[in-house]
């Protein structure tokens, strides 16, 4: 059908102000195809309607299970960041507190076929992403989207994303209230909004039933609300613990308390001060300091609570502040069949079903119900299982379906009695793995499979340590299983690692000259409690013995840990001194003529062959002067980790700094052999060669990594040591002495790991 047909057939069907936005778009489009709109300003038009570029690996897809090659019919298609406007593109639906409809499942599962490579990707903040679409077709995509009243709008760019919560709301035994009426309306009145269409960087929501549980993640988000109740004059009365300033990528903050036991009835205006206020004072130059935890960080939550405050005694009344509370007693979901008690003892189940029934299914606070999980390995499902998912969903739940930040998907109001049934279902469609919420529930981002700014396979790691986890499962002590494994492709922690058991984030090393794939291990970070602390990173891995790490770490804790002791409390109580000694044996990578998997990643069919890395054959090759001394920086930040955990804070802080320094001095020397020791000329050097020449910078992050050096240098030792502060620097000399490796095999002519 032709793109007049769409709109016309879907005008009376699309919200009108959804319509018009789509309509501009496709002006806009239009405009940059005759070259009146520079790529870079159409790029911020697209991001806003979540169109983003993807990489594009020559033709090649990897699915988790295989590289294919695909056929796309797009001119000269390039990957990396110079995908060129009209290559194939990555489009984010949004899909607020994870709710969707099987007609929104089986319209995606149509676009998704006609428009994309048939696959339904859900992401952790609760979306679902379609891959290899072209410019072309997004404004149909749109409209046809819109008519079941789905949005891209604001998916990417800077401004309120998807507003993530927990897929439990008002089924489950621990929250305070059911947050999905507040979250549906404070996702609408954020939408579009003038005041939220001028931050420097995104924004991302989150709703919480409860504090203990993890489902919402409160506290990696920039806002975030933890349902509560309190009895006031002998009757019931619901509020909010207000959040801000959490986020994860390189320097991970936890969410500040804004406000304590907040009245419903002020949630959207203190929501709309708080994005007054970041989009004021916000950052707006340098994106690397835009989020809003930055802008939290230096001016304290006290002061930003009084900005705040501030701001909302100024704001103009909205009648939409509170005009959709009496409508929140209303909302209620009702299962579609009656409650029908669970097969009684001795009943005889499909094959696999108790399996499934232990790790897959909830039962609901509402008696009689439960909540089944459909897991989906790496967050993937194909349009036709999408739409047979909505089949089986209308069948016993109607629209009771959300996804959730662990990639999968609930069915909610299943009645008891038809669990049996509906896991056959499941099985002839291919959707009853068990595991859900195990350590086989692996976690990726899109790493370099999609995403520009991968450096390691994320999802080969996933599908890899998936397999092979799976393969063993129902053999597994009962607290490894209870583990959870997340995987980013980089730093930017899109995988959600730091809030992972065992998670990893994938970087590069030069091993004799070659580029080999790692991936950094972060270990002992808290899923609940909304994602209560973050891991540290322990060392960096060849890629390819990833699954050695997990074995070596999970037998130890299943032979070390102590009564019931956690595995947060096993990691903290063995040290990462002990940790790093665990994983130091595994990081050895062999010369490539006796092991030459080691110089591939996982899952990908492009061999890392000697030619792509510019230097020749160097199996053998006595180890350069400069990774001799990267790899004592590393030991160094390796200390200051020890250092942190201990909680020798000025020790730490001196030891992060002196890491830098360390890898500057490393870069230094490539250049000025004999530079004297101290800091003061290495900082000065380091500037004057690599930075102010940005031959340091790379594309995306520019010279981020080095400010901390900066900084610290520039400061000196604080007077007094904070604990968030430290926690960050230490963190930040590993990412400097990431980015020097990653100068390093840019500037050796390799191809870079960063494209
Ligand atoms: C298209 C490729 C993507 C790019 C270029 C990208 C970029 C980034 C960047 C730069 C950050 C760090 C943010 C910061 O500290 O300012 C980040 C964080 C994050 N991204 Fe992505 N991302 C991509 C895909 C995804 C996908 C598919 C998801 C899943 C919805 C995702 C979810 C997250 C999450 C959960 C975080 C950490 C939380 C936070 O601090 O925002 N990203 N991403
Ligand atoms: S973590 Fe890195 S590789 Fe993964 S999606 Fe985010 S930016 Fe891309």
């Amino acid at each position: 059908m032709s793109t007049t047909e769409w709109r016309e057939r879907l005008l009376e069907r699309m919200p009108p102000e959804l319509a018009e936005e789509i309509d501009i778009f496709e002006g806009q489009m239009e405009l940059r195809r005759k070259g009146k709109i520079e790529d870079r300003v159409f790029a911020e038009t697209r991001l806003r309607r979540g169109v983003y570029g993807q990489r594009y690996d020559n033709g090649h897809r990897h699915d988790g299970l295989a590289s294919r090659e695909l056929v796309y019919p797009a001119g000269d298609l390039t990957k990396g960041p110079e995908t060129l406007w009209d290559a194939p593109g990555m489009v984010r639906i949004k899909v607020p507190y994870g709710g969707i409809t099987p007609e929104q499942l089986d319209v995606i599962a149509e676009l998704a076929e006609e428009y994309s490579d048939s696959i339904l990707h859900i992401t952790t903040r609760q979306d679902v992403q379609l891959h290899y679409v072209h410019i072309d077709d997004t404004p149909d995509l749109m409209r046809r989207l819109a008519s079941v009243d789905i949005t891209t709008r604001e998916a990417c760019g800077n401004g309120v994303r998807n507003l993530t919560a927990c897929p439990l709301a008002g089924v489950c035994h621990t929250e305070a209230f059911d947050t999905t009426a507040y979250a549906a309306a404070l996702f609408r009145f954020l939408l579009g909004h003038p005041d939220c269409q001028d931050f420097g960087r995104k924004f991302k929501p989150a709703f919480s039933g409860c504090a203990g549980e993890a489902c919402g993640l409160v506290m990696m988000h920039d806002f975030g609300a933890i349902a509560r109740t309190s009895i006031v004059d002998g009757v019931e009365r619901r509020s909010f613990d207000l959040y801000v300033g959490g986020g994860l990528g390189t320097t991970p903050h936890q969410a500040k308390l804004l406000y304590e036991d907040h009245p419903v009835e002020e949630l959207l205006p203190a929501v709309q001060s708080i994005a007054r206020v970041f989009g004021r004072l916000g950052e707006k130059a340098n994106r690397n300091r835009a989020r809003i935890k930055f802008l939290v960080a230096k001016l304290g939550i006290d002061e930003f609570r009084r900005l705040v405050d501030e701001e909302r005694k100024v704001l103009p009344h909205d009648d939409r502040w509170t005009s959709y509370l009496p409508s929140v007693e209303d909302y209620t979901e009702s299962p579609v069949r009656e409650a029908v008690p669970a097969p009684a003892n001795g009943a005889p189940l499909p094959d696999g079903y108790r399996e499934w029934l232990r790790t897959n299914v909830y039962r609901q606070r509402q008696p009689g119900y439960a909540v089944a999980t459909v897991a989906l390995p790496l967050g993937d499902l194909s349009s036709t299982q999408t739409r047979q998912l909505a089949d089986v969903a209308r069948k016993y739940v109607g629209d009771a379906v959300r996804t959730t930040v662990e990639q999968n998907i609930v069915l909610r109001w299943v009645a008891e009695g038809d669990l049996p049934a509906l896991y056959e279902d499941l099985v002839a469609i291919d959707l009853a793995a068990p595991g859900a919420g195990t350590i086989v529930d692996v976690t990726s981002c899109p790493g370099t499979d999609t995403c520009k700014l991968g450096i390691a396979s994320s999802r080969g790691l996933a599908g890899e340590l998936r397999t092979r986890l799976a393969a063993k499962q129902f053999e597994l002590d009962e607290a490894v299983r209870g583990l959870r494994i997340k995987v980013s492709g980089c730093f930017n922690s899109c995988g959600q690692h730091h809030v992972a058991d065992i998670g990893f984030f994938g970087n590069s090393r030069k091993i004799n000259g070659v580029t080999v794939p790692h991936f950094q291990v972060v270990l002992g970070g808290r899923w609940r409690e909304n994602a209560g602390s973050y891991g540290l990173a322990i060392g960096s891995v060849p890629s390819k013995r990833i699954p050695e790490v997990v074995d070596a770490i999970t037998t130890r804790f299943v032979t070390e840990r102590e009564g019931e002791e956690s595995f947060q409390d096993w990691i903290a109580r063995l040290g990462k001194k002990e940790l790093g000694a665990m994983i130091g044996e595994l990081k050895t990578v062999p010369p490539v003529d006796e092991d030459p998997s080691f110089y591939t990643d996982w899952g990908d069919a492009r061999v890392f062959t000697m030619g792509d890395m510019g230097i020749g054959e160097c199996a053998g090759e006595v180890i350069s002067s400069t990774d001799l001394e990267l790899t004592m920086a590393e030991s160094i930040a390796f200390d200051a980790q020890v250092a942190l955990e201990d909680g020798d804070l000025a020790r730490a802080d001196e030891r992060a700094y002196a890491a830098m320094v360390a890898g500057a001095r490393a870069l230094v020397r490539t250049e000025h052999p004999n530079v004297p020791d101290d800091p003061d000329t290495i900082v000065r050097e380091f500037r004057t060669r690599f930075y102010d020449t940005e031959r340091f910078f790379d594309r995306f992050a520019k010279g981020r990594f080095a400010r901390p050096l900066f900084d610290r240098h520039e400061a000196g030792s604080p007077a007094e040591h904070q604990d968030e502060a430290t926690r960050s620097l230490v963190e930040e000399s590993q990412l400097f002495i990431d980015a020097v490796h990653a100068m390093e095999i840019r500037e050796a002519g390799a191809q870079s790991a960063l494209v």
